[in-house]
């Protein structure tokens, strides 16, 4: 049997996940999402060339992966064709190699207006969400009146599914949130011209990835968002709205549990995080500004600046836990260049309690003060450096120690956006 590899981000999202997807490819024989939409952004560089990937598996620039789109994701087509046809006009051919489930359900035109009326409405507690109507698509789906993929085979049914569902949300937009309606004449037509593109790309993603599996070859399952952002596990109510933590790789795919074996976490070296909520470590200081600066912190879906911080032990301490990681991948750690001291943040000050682990009631997330330990920084760049033995002392030390605190092997550390800056110490597929 082949070796499947989940990757799954550990904080709240952007840590790398895209760029370690593309690189841990060369091993693998396909690469599967399994959660999340096109609220993802996951970026790849290849020889100096940017690729921003949203809905498409990052394997995708390797010429012999299979792309997989599980049933756990939900889909834009509009965003599904646009991004297809981007990366055909970089002479990157797609629809040979993606298959996508027919369950996965579609986001409509209706659920960006719901998620973006929301949102205003939410005034100042708004979740800052990506406005690509994630929220309200998933909410459809548990609520048992999505629309799936599998729809555009049945024109009829497609037409009657789609006026129930219109009904609805046109009541919401008018009538709750006093906006304007979306028409259903031009939604159906614009899906209905879909079907044609879609329907040979639909395929049984759960046999596809069984076989694979079967004939020897390595899957990777590619995360988005972070634990952090988990609907039932995250930072509620600021969260996404599915599962981004290991069970969904399952649930996501119909693959079962026993059938995953190793859980890669992307760490990124310091935090980020994009729209509100608690960040006890958030920085708005120089050190805060470097990390914004050298990061290049500007996210990848929004383009909006992100908020950043130092590395924060107690949430990840969580996050292994809760995915049951086998190894590390730490990532940026060429952004800390320079900076004199690094901190790590090992405890929560909360009233007169410390603790060192997440408060129980999430509400209090954001009374936590930090309580930090402080490492000496390095000056000799590590910025593309291949070797762990020639980074500098103390950023050996900084990475030992992140060990230590999380009882979790760096397997993995990153020096660099491009595909060769890294130091792979062992790699997720060979053991
Ligand atoms: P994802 O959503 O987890 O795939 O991450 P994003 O692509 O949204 O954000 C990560 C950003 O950091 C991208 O711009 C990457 O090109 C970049 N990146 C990834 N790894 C490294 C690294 O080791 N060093 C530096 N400097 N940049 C990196
Ligand atoms: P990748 O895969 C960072 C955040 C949004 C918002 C919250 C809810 O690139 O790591 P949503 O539109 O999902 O309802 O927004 O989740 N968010 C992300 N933050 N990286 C992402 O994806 C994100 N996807 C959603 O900013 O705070
Ligand atoms: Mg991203």
């Amino acid at each position: 049997m082949g070796r499947s590899v989940v990757v799954i981000g550990t904080q709240w999202g952007d840590e790398g996940k895209g760029a370690l997807v593309d690189l841990l490819a060369e091993r693998a024989n396909a690469v599967v999402r399994f959660q999340g939409g096109h609220n993802a952004g996951h970026t790849l560089v290849i020889d100096g060339e940017k690729t921003v990937l949203h809905l498409i598996p990052s394997g995708i620039l390797r010429e012999d992966v299979n792309c997989l789109i599980g049933n756990g994701v939900v889909v834009s087509l509009n965003a599904l064709v646009h991004e297809i046809d981007e990366l055909a006009q970089k002479g990157v051919p797609v629809e040979e190699r993606l298959r996508l489930s027919p369950s996965c359900p579609l986001i409509l035109s209706s659920h960006v207006a719901l998620d973006n009326a929301r949102e205003s409405l939410r005034g100042s507690d708004a979740i800052g969400t990506t406005g690509r109507g994630i929220g309200p698509a998933y909410e459809d789906k548990v609520a048992r009146r999505a629309l799936k993929i599998s729809d555009l085979l049945i024109p009829d049914l497609l037409k009657n599914k789609l006026e129930v569902l219109l009904d609805f949300h046109n009541f919401l937009l008018k009538k709750y949130y006093k906006q304007h309606t979306v028409e259903f004449d031009k939604e159906y037509t614009n899906l209905l011209g879909f079907a044609d593109r879609i329907k040979p790309l639909i395929g049984d993603v759960t046999q596809i990835l069984y076989e694979t599996k079967k004939q020897d070859g390595g899957i990777l399952f590619e995360g988005a968002q972070g634990a952090l952002l988990d609907i039932d596990l995250g930072t509620y109510p600021f969260v996404t709205s599915s599962n981004t933590t290991i069970g969904a790789a399952s649930t996501g795919t119909g693959i079962g549990a026993m059938q995953i074996d190793y859980v890669l976490g992307i760490v990124k070296a310091y935090t980020t995080r994009v729209g509100a909520g608690p960040f006890p470590t958030e920085l708005f200081d120089r050190a805060g500004r470097h990390l914004a600066e050298m990061g290049s912190e500007f996210g990848a879906t929004t383009g909006r600046p992100r908020r950043c911080g130092w590395l924060d032990v107690v949430s990840l301490k969580r996050s292994v836990i809760v995915n049951s990681l086998t190894g590390l991948a730490v990532t940026k750690l060429d952004v800390l260049d320079g900076l004199e001291e690094i901190m790590i943040c090992t405890g929560y000050r909360l009233d007169d309690q410390l603790l060192d682990n997440p408060p129980v009631l999430m509400e209090r997330y954001g009374d936590c003060e930090p309580v930090y330990e402080t490492l000496p920084g390095w000056d000799i760049p590590t910025a593309g450096i291949t070797s762990y033995s020639d980074l500098p002392k103390q950023a050996q030390h900084y990475l030992n120690r992140l060990e230590e605190l999380l009882d979790v092997p760096v397997d993995i550390v990153s020096t660099g956006p491009e595909r060769d800056a890294i130091i792979m110490r062992r790699n997720p597929f060979d053991f």
